[in-house]
């Protein structure tokens, strides 16, 4: 998720705006920019990597202006470079923006301004509004912004300065975050308080589709139909820790309330109703995909589960024979590869060492592989053959959550596009399947309302040594997960099987209290998911079901039920998986344990 920063007042922008960028160096980035307005000019310093970068390029421009715009990002479209760094300029360089969020439309607007003679020269979505804002400028930097902004589809807050009104930074949100800082000597305006609170703690919290014009004596909020706009000032009381994770007590509970937005982001400019599913970085032809004989993917730990919901996606839509493998086994086993083999590679980091092995090892046998990863110009993302990214922007707990909500999201992208070439599903069943998972990010919403419900049920099993996870179907692959997150952040001991997998071993360690979570949202196994339940239950555990809304039945033989929102039995998992994520959450806080850095693990696994 990217940063900015935006200064004009009395001092010199260019320390403040660093300093600002370094307070947001927590979402996380990999190149960095500030454009400052010095002498009628820009004066542009972009760089690749950390903010220390940054600072010894700047010692080079020394920029003396007030007025200034600075970025950190995180890529989205096209590697991290200089190039593809923020600010972005128009040809004559005399407007600068910096963009958060994704610009879904950014495409046909690319050729819309090409068709007028604009020239770009970066991969970026965020090059658009420059050009946007040159194409409407007569003299009125916010008018300017005001029309290009129109003309935006997507997520975005936007700062802009223009050598014309050297004074001014205009800025506006939607859908991306915004604040505007206020001091006697100068206004901010930036993506989150932590930026400006060394600064001020008197802050406007800006809503969508408001624009702010900030110059050195005041900050003027517009709305967008013109009209000023009478904020009240807010106070900042809590202090920079806690404004990192806005608030939430830990990064993991941030990043689980984040789910709605990061599984809408992944669909965002790809699944659209009317129009087919777009895959810019994904080349198979038709006949490519009809060639498929077999279909590996492969990962580790969470990404090896969202793996497993992908293997039932592709084989129930696109009806393609899947093999899901943890890639350490996988590139030791020497697995029968060839030139019909396609690979699906998982992985949030792109980097992890035995995921990228596998890779390679795919690649050598004559496989054609697709990387899923969050992270654009990782190794993963450049060595494999086509790419399908994860939306979820940075995720800081070690625990991953929402980066596995987006992986499932690109499992049944991939599988919808396959079963379109395929020719497996008819037109309306795959609008209908569109229609179901554009509903999705709702749903997750009313899940997460269940936060106190899942409190309340932690506060009751804090205590196990061992916990069942059990399901059917995509069940048992969300059981496998659920699992794993409990064993990570609370340390308690945890089995998840498929419910059938019981009677032939692991019901032997059943007993009187031991706690079963069983899930059961697949209709057409739902009474044989009953019956696993009776099975538990008669030997004395302790049941705690999941099921959609309505499925009271499920009452009679648990000890307490869970209900979800009701969606397509097929997206339960992106459901299911979150009321699980809270409940191993609180569980680790009732614990008493280190939520975000659990014992022995790393975010990264780039060893063997
Ligand atoms: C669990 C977790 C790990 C990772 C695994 C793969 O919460 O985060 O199991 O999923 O180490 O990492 P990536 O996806 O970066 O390859």
């Amino acid at each position: 998720m990217c940063g900015i920063v935006g200064f004009s007042g009395k001092r010199e922008a260019t320390p403040l705006l660093v300093e600002g960028l370094k307070k947001l160096e927590y979402r996380g980035y990999d190149s960095a920019g500030v454009a400052v307005l010095d002498n009628g000019k820009i004066d542009l310093t972009k760089v690749k990597g950390r903010l220390a970068n940054l600072e010894e390029e700047l010692k080079k421009t020394q920029s003396k202006g007030q007025v200034g715009i600075g970025h950190t990002r995180w890529a989205t479209h096209g590697e991290p470079s200089i190039v593809n760094a923020h600010p972005h300029l128009n040809e004559k360089k005399t407007i600068a923006v910096v963009h958060n969020g994704i610009i879904e439309n950014y495409m046909e607007l690319r050729k819309w301004l090409g068709e007028k003679g604009y020239k770009f020269v970066s991969e970026t979505d965020t090059e658009v509004v420059p050009h946007l804002v040159d194409y409407y400028y007569e003299g009125n930097l916010l008018e300017a912004v005001m029309k290009a902004a129109k003309r935006l589809r997507g997520s975005y807050a936007l700062g802009v300065i223009c050598t014309e009104e050297p004074d001014k930074v205009v800025a506006v949100r939607k859908d991306s975050p915004l604040i505007v800082g206020l001091k006697e000597d100068g206004n901010f305006v930036a993506s989150d308080i932590p930026a400006v609170l060394s600064e001020t703690r008197e802050v406007y919290l800006l809503e969508d589709n408001e624009f702010v014009v900030l110059t050195a004596d005041g900050v003027e909020i517009i709305s967008e139909d013109g009209k000023k706009i009478e904020k009240e000032i807010y106070h900042v009381t809590w202090n920079a820790d806690a404004a990192e994770k806005n608030g939430y007590d830990h990064f993991m509970l941030k990043e689980i309330f984040e789910q709605p937005k990061v599984t809408k982001d992944t669909m965002t400019s790809r699944i659209m109703l009317g129009e087919d599913i777009k895959l810019d970085k994904i080349n198979l032809t038709k006949e490519q995909i009809e060639n498929i004989q077999k279909v590996y993917i492969v990962a580790c730990g969470t990404a090896y589960h969202a793996g497993l919901v992908g293997k039932y996606a592709i084989e129930k839509l696109a009806r393609i024979p899947v093999e899901v493998d943890i890639a350490s086994e996988f590139r030791y086993r020497n697995p029968i590869i060839n030139d019909k083999t396609l690979v699906i590679i998982v992985s949030q980091s792109g980097e992890t060492a035995d995921t990228l092995a596998a890779l390679r090892l795919a690649k050598s046998r004559g496989a054609r592989v697709i990387a899923v990863t969050n992270v654009v110009g990782s190794t993963i993302s450049r060595e494999a053959h086509d790419i399908l990214y994860t939306w979820a922007g940075p995720e800081i707990a070690v625990a991953s959550t929402k980066a596995y909500t987006t992986q499932l999201i690109a499992m049944y992208i991939i599988a919808l596009h396959f079963a379109k070439n395929m020719g497996t599903l008819s037109a309306e069943e795959i609008e209908a399947l569109k229609k179901d998972l554009l509903a999705i990010p709702e749903k997750e919403t009313e899940v997460l309302e269940k936060k106190e419900e899942m409190e309340a049920l932690a506060k009751k099993i804090y205590k196990e040594d061992d916990m069942f996870y059990l399901g059917r179907g995509f069940d048992q692959a969300v059981a496998m997960e659920g699992s794993l997150k409990l064993k990570e952040i609370s340390y308690i001991h945890s089995e998840a099987y498929a419910a059938g997998e019981l009677k032939h071993g692991p019901i032997a360690l059943i007993e009187k209290g031991t706690v079963v979570i069983a899930l059961a949202t697949q209709e057409e196994l739902f009474e044989k998911m009953v019956s696993n339940i009776k099975e538990v239950k008669t030997r004395g555990a302790r049941v705690i079901s999941f099921a959609f809304e309505g499925n009271t039945d499920i009452e009679n033989t648990s000890d307490e039920v869970v209900y979800l929102p009701k969606v397509n039995p097929l997206f339960a998992p992106l459901v299911s998986i979150l009321p699980l994520q809270l409940l191993s959450y609180y569980i680790s806080i009732a614990k008493g344990c280190d939520v975000d850095k659990p014992r022995n693990l790393a975010k990264s696994v780039t060893v063997e």
